[in-house]
């Protein structure tokens, strides 16, 4: 039986996981004052994000270009329309308005990814260099130059950062 594929699945998760959470700790570290313990998680977090990527290039589910934009598609279609929704309409019933804001506003950027893949899959040779500017507060993303306001979530424009 064959387990290697499955564990590098489990093992990219458990670090992408890994990487964002020390991030997060990294974050607070820095809200509490506590500059050494900061450096140490963003260190740490970059470390695990070598392992993920690592991992993640030995597995099978990375295709070619092609299939690989088909495929970010269909995850992000199930997320703005499945996932979110639900989580939403729980995050309602459960009168938990941060993270139904947080679920809301990441609906609603998962759709422009959805868009931004598509766009690509109908010529990927020829898709274009663009510069990326990204919201801080919701992840909208838009390509050229960041607009005066977020559309989504309506943080100004100094709040994008371009993406390198
Ligand atoms: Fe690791
Ligand atoms: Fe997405
Ligand atoms: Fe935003």
């Amino acid at each position: 039986m064959a387990k290697t594929e499955d564990n590098l699945k489990e093992a990219f998760a458990g670090e992408s996981q890994a990487y964002q959470k020390y991030l997060a700790y990294a974050q607070r570290a820095a809200d509490e004052s506590m500059d050494g313990i900061y450096k140490l998680f963003h260190a740490v977090a970059a470390s695990e994000k070598i392992h993920a990527q690592r991992h993640a290039s030995y597995l099978k589910s990375v295709k070619n270009t092609a299939e690989n934009l088909k495929e970010a598609m269909a995850g992000e279609m199930h997320e703005f329309k499945t996932m979110y929704p639900s989580m939403i309409a729980d995050a309602k019933a459960e009168k938990k308005a941060g993270p139904e804001i947080s679920f809301s506003h990441a609906r609603e950027v998962e759709k422009i990814h959805h868009g931004l893949f598509k766009k690509a899959l109908e010529n990927p040779d020829k898709f274009p260099v663009h510069d990326y500017f990204i919201c801080n507060a919701c992840g909208y993303i838009v390509a050229g130059e960041p607009p005066e306001k977020c559309p989504v979530c309506g943080a100004v424009k100094k709040s994008f950062h371009k993406v390198d």
